[in-house]
């Protein structure tokens, strides 16, 4: 049974059972899954975090059902609505707890110091972002899954794969789809996200995991948060691996896969697209394949990187690959029995042959390295120099909120300090108060 050859994420040589001998660095596992970070132990710590946060954040919803249900008719169907909210998020909050129990022991912290500690980890990619998928994938999705597998199956055609990899696979059920389905030898499942990564492995050896979904648009009062249970089909069949690690560091050696799938991740990576190009051909054996499949809704900074279909198939053309086939379908996407919100997509799928080679992708530097070894000195650059005065400033405007006094009141002390005139000081301090309210409301959708 083939098994994967990994590479090291910092310097790319060829790991021996995921230890590092150039860098000296044996990488962990969790629940045995390797976690092949470039720098295991600070990203895990960022994950704890977001872990540490989801559970607080679970509590306090809690909580505050229970408060508002006090001050609630006992008859009415809000009543109702909100004694069940608060029970699902304190059996939820437990849930997860156990889901993530491989990440080791949580400390308590207050909830405060992790929100202003936030992590670095991509900030859209939450740990909570993808909970719909879970559900879909493993409870109430067999049209939507199906209709993914018959693409990558339509597309693939009578060809066989021996080893596949499936980059972002989320919680995992394309990847155990196509392995179950096209049979390789080995599949693996790489993503980023923890929950996702250990949910699909429990979802691979067969368990059952009961999971709340909370869906957008309730259709009913008991349909704001269900109680499912997930589970696969069948346990999957030899050969299917999960592994925790960042899609833009590819931890493997070079040319080993033969097939290699990206399902709706091109466009949510913060990452060039031509890096991702370079990487996936590197993996890739000569003549082997890519199939991308999902969505073609790049959002990014700068406008000539938000790409069409026919942009990315340009590209894709040229950089080391050839688009042999193509095919889109129109279908329901994450469309729960239990919300009256689900999306459309005009899902894309194609194939690329790799035909040449391109040069070795930079490496993808998510944050310089002071930043990552936390041994360098912090560099005091004219930037932060300014923003250290701006927080001074930002922690005073803070310091003056005490539940009584008013923007027009504290615009009044800044006077005073000699800070600001009030005149400019009030639309400041609003503009500032406005983007607090904003995170504070962000952090607890972003979880
Ligand atoms: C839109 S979801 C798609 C998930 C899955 N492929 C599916 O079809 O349901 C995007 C996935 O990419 C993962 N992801 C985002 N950035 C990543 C990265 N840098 N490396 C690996 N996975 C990443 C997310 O955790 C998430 O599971």
């Amino acid at each position: 049974m083939p098994e994967p050859h990994f590479a090291c994420p910092r310097c790319d040589s060829p790991l021996a059972d995921i230890h590092c001998d150039a860098c000296k660095l044996q990488f962990p596992t969790l629940d045995g899954l390797p976690c092949l970070f470039a720098d295991p132990d600070a990203t895990l710590g960022e994950w704890r975090n977001r872990w540490q946060l989801a559970l607080a954040e679970l509590e306090q919803n809690a909580e505050e059902a229970a408060r508002a249900l006090q001050a609630c008719s006992d008859s009415s169907s809000t009543a109702r609505r909100l004694q069940h909210l608060s029970s699902a998020y304190a059996e939820q909050r437990r849930l997860l707890e156990d889901l993530l129990a491989p990440l080791g022991p949580l400390e308590a912290v207050a909830k405060e110091t992790y929100l202003a500690l936030r992590t670095r980890l991509p900030t859209h990619q939450g740990l909570m972002s993808y909970a719909p998928n879970v559900h879909r994938d493993w409870c109430w999705g067999k049209v939507e899954n199906q209709a993914s597998v018959d693409a990558i199956r339509d597309i693939v055609g009578p060809r066989s794969s021996t080893k596949v990899l499936v980059l972002g696979a989320g919680a995992g059920r394309l990847a155990y789809d196509v392995h179950q389905l096209l049979e390789p030898e080995l599949t693996v499942a790489l993503d980023i996200n923890p929950m996702l990564v250990l949910l699909n492995a429990r979802m691979a050896r067969g368990d059952t995991v009961a999971f709340f979904e909370f869906p957008l648009a309730p259709k009913t009062v008991e349909d704001c948060a269900i109680k499912r249970f997930l589970a696969a089909p069948a346990p999957a069949r030899e050969g299917f691996r999960c592994v925790l690690a960042d899609g833009l560091r590819p931890p493997f050696v070079d040319e080993q896969f033969d097939l290699v799938l990206t399902p709706w991740l091109l466009d949510v990576v913060d990452a060039d697209t031509r890096q991702m190009l370079a990487h996936i051909n590197r993996l890739l054996v000569a003549g082997g394949h890519w199939v991308n499949h999902g969505s073609v809704a790049f959002r990014r900074p700068n406008v000539e990187d938000c790409l069409t279909l026919e942009e990315l198939t340009e590209l894709t053309d040229a950089n080391g690959f050839t688009t042999v086939a193509t095919n889109e379908h129109d279908g329901p996407y994450l469309a729960s029995p239990a919300s009256r919100h689900a999306r459309r997509e005009l899902v894309s799928t194609a194939m690329a042959e790799k035909t040449g080679t391109v040069g070795k992708p930079a490496r993808h530097q998510n944050l310089p390295e002071w930043l990552v070894t936390a041994r360098a000195p912090i560099p005091l650059s004219p930037a932060f120099q300014s923003q250290i005065t701006a927080t001074q400033v930002h922690g005073f405007i803070m310091s003056l909120i005490d539940g009584k006094r008013s923007i027009r009141d504290v615009a009044s002390v800044m006077e005073k300090e000699r800070l600001m005139p009030a005149r400019d000081a009030e639309a400041a301090i609003r503009g500032f108060l406005i983007k607090m309210f904003e995170e504070s409301q962000a952090a607890t959708r972003n979880l």
